[in-house]
């Protein structure tokens, strides 16, 4: 069976500046897609790569005192170590120094040129060097650029001309006969309406500066740096050369961009397309931008957010997940860190991880670390269950994947994980290993989760794709993902039983946000100078205690109703610990009681008294004694 093909790429960035979080967003997103149609069967032509000519490349060069080249020699290397660290998938890098790259513009340039598409003249009007883009005087908003607000420069120089103006019906055709072709919708009116303004003619070439690539025949000119640049996407396709692997994947399917190079992907590069007669691309995505706790990311305010240092403290699966859940694509966001460790605890420590080391747990524990069978005859009561919830998801993502919508797509796949950790708490299975006759059952839950855990592996993997392996390697599963497809996945079942599990780290252990360290450190300062003198201790009388009963309270997932014996005397405690032990558990340990604390009711019921605990994070553990202690006995 051939495969369909999908080539979808992301700008090519300039190697004036390092990678941010921006460059990182667009690139992830790129991946995430990718890694989603090759599940899907598809042979992915996943594109990335660097802009390393034009004015403002040469600009900082020049003020850093070394050449262009060297550079972008050197900061390509931080693009492509940062795409390394970040698991990015891409199958090609173009670099436009790079000699096919050359070559592949002068070709475009030509074929246009010979159609009659392009004339010299003269330019006189203004340049935005940090854009790369040329502005009339009419276009400029108190006399600065448009689109960045930055100083502009006028020009007065002999320049090419590429005859833009002639593709504006065209082009208002090609939109009103592609209406998906510009994604989001809602920046389709804002392209439409520039186009309809009036296209101009668009200058393609200078002469006062020199690093680019010469107008073939007339080398005092370089080529305009976004003509340059929007040819990478047929150079890395095979143009003009390589015709098997051109017809192969031209035109792309997607072209991922932020919504600031908008009119470059969706303006000029289709008319540059149709005056050489080729196919244009079938869509052109512009996400939305991020603003860093509030403010516009720059250098001068210093907020620029460095994706190395994301990933160093988070790991490049959770700054993935974050980039992807926190916003709608073609939404602006802001990005905070506060944000970021909200998301991972909740989502990802507390929802995901923790559903994963309980079920290796059980695993452990009820079966010695084999998957049980499964035993489908087993009816199950709870309609929202992870079997019927498997399906609506697989189902729903599709669509969202389709229109590139992350956050629906991860929202949907929490679903699924919350709906199983409810169904692991609904069905106790620690209650049910406690009964022999209830074998069948406790297999079933076993299984169930376990595979619901395999599927979710599967789901994640486009967005987290290690985190998804560590998964499969902790079920058990020898193969990668990578190799399987993602019906695979998607199969109800697909987990042997009698696979072994392994016992591995938590995948996100919880982070305490540095805020929080700080307060505990100023508590345990303050605690120096609160200290207690032995009378005030004395004052609280601590008892062995011994649970002799212990039920659930109704109604409450965290409180557990205890009778304790101290001695001859009998108490009724009422403990914030349903979470951490099942109340089988608590009978007959001996814990350590507070006596002489006030009475108190909670949901109704009293409590004679607290039982002592240690908590951190997610772990909380009952204080008992080493050795064998009668109860009531003094604590002291
Ligand atoms: O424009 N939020 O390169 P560039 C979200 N070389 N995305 C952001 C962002 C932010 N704050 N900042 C940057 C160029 N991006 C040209 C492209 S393509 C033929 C030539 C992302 O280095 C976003 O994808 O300025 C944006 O389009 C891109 O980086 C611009 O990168
Ligand atoms: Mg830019």
């Amino acid at each position: 069976m051939t495969k369909i093909k999908f080539y979808v790429t992301t700008p090519i960035y300039y190697v004036n500046d390092v990678p941010h979080i921006g460059h990182a967003y667009t690139t992830i997103a790129a991946d995430t897609i990718s890694r989603y149609k090759r599940l899907k069967g598809y042979e992915v032509l996943f594109l990335t790569g660097t802009d390393e000519h034009g004015q403002k490349v040469e600009k900082t060069a020049i003020s850093n005192n070394e050449t262009p080249k060297a550079l972008a020699d050197r900061v390509v290397l931080r693009f492509k170590k940062l795409w390394e660290k970040l698991n990015i998938s891409n199958d090609a890098f173009i670099r436009t120094t790079e000699e096919r790259h050359k070559k592949a513009v002068a070709a475009l340039f030509k074929i246009v040129q010979e159609k009659g598409d392009i004339y010299k003249g003269m330019y006189e009007d203004w340049y935005c060097t940090p854009c790369e883009a040329f502005f009339t005087e009419l276009q400029l908003v108190n006399g600065k650029c448009p689109d960045c607000g930055r100083p502009v420069e006028k020009l007065k120089e002999e320049s090419y001309f590429f005859k833009m103006s002639k593709y504006q019906d065209a082009l208002l055709k090609f939109y009103d006969e592609n209406p998906d072709f510009i994604q989001p919708a809602t920046r389709k009116n804002e392209i439409i309406s520039f186009v309809k303004g009036g296209l101009k003619d668009l200058s393609i070439s200078r002469t006062s500066f020199k690093w680019g690539i010469p107008v073939p025949g007339d080398e005092r000119h370089v080529i305009y740096v976004w003509f340059d640049a929007l040819t990478n996407y047929l150079t890395a396709a095979g143009f003009p050369d390589n015709k098997e692997r051109f017809n192969k994947y031209w035109p792309a399917d997607l072209h991922i961009i932020g919504k600031d190079i908008l009119r470059f992907h969706a303006v000029y590069w289709p008319t540059f397309l149709m005056s050489a007669g080729l196919p244009l691309p079938k869509k052109v995505f512009g996400h939305g931008w991020w603003t860093v706790e509030g403010e516009k990311m720059s250098k001068s305010k210093g907020n620029v957010v460095d994706p190395y240092q994301m990933i160093d403290e988070f790991g490049a699966d959770a700054f993935r997940y974050f980039l992807l859940r926190e916003v709608p694509f073609g939404l602006d966001g802001d990005f905070s860190k506060a944000a970021l460790t909200q998301r991972f605890n909740s989502d990802l420590a507390n929802d995901l991880g923790n559903l994963l080391s309980r079920i290796i747990t059980m695993v452990f524990k009820f079966f010695d670390g084999v998957i049980p069978s499964p035993h489908p005859d087993i009816k199950i009561e709870l309609k929202e269950n992870p079997i019927e919830k498997s399906k609506e998801v697989f189902k729903s993502i599709e669509g969202y994947m389709e229109n590139l919508e992350f956050d629906r797509t991860l929202k949907s796949i929490w679903e699924f994980v919350n709906v199983t950790n409810t169904y692991i708490d609904k069905s106790a299975p620690w209650a049910l290993a406690k009964d022999d006759a209830k074998k069948k059952e406790l297999s079933n839950i076993i299984y169930n989760s376990a595979e619901a855990m395999r599927q979710i592996a599967y789901l994640i993997f486009p967005f987290m794709p290690s985190t998804a392996e560590k998964i499969c390697r902790q079920l058990g599963i020898k193969e990668e993902i990578v190799s399987a497809d993602f019906d695979k996945g998607k199969k109800w079942g697909g987990l042997e039983p009698n696979t072994t599990v392994i016992k591995g780290e938590h995948l996100f252990p919880r982070i305490v946000a540095e805020e929080k360290l700080e307060g505990k450190k100023k508590m345990e300062k303050k605690e120096e100078t609160n200290l207690i003198a032995i009378d005030d201790f004395a004052k609280i009388d601590l008892r062995v205690g011994k649970i002799i009963e212990a039920e659930k309270v109704e109604k409450s997932d965290k409180l557990v109703k205890l009778q304790v014996e101290l001695g001859n005397e009998k108490r009724q405690v009422v403990a914030g610990i349903a979470k951490h032990y099942a109340p089988e558990d608590l009978t007959g340990k001996k814990i350590i009681l507070v006596a002489n604390l006030k009475p108190a009711k909670l949901m109704g019921i009293e409590s004679q008294g607290m039982v002592l605990a240690a908590s951190d994070g997610d772990i909380l553990t009952l204080a008992t004694f080493e050795k064998d202690i009668p109860s009531g006995s003094k604590v002291k």
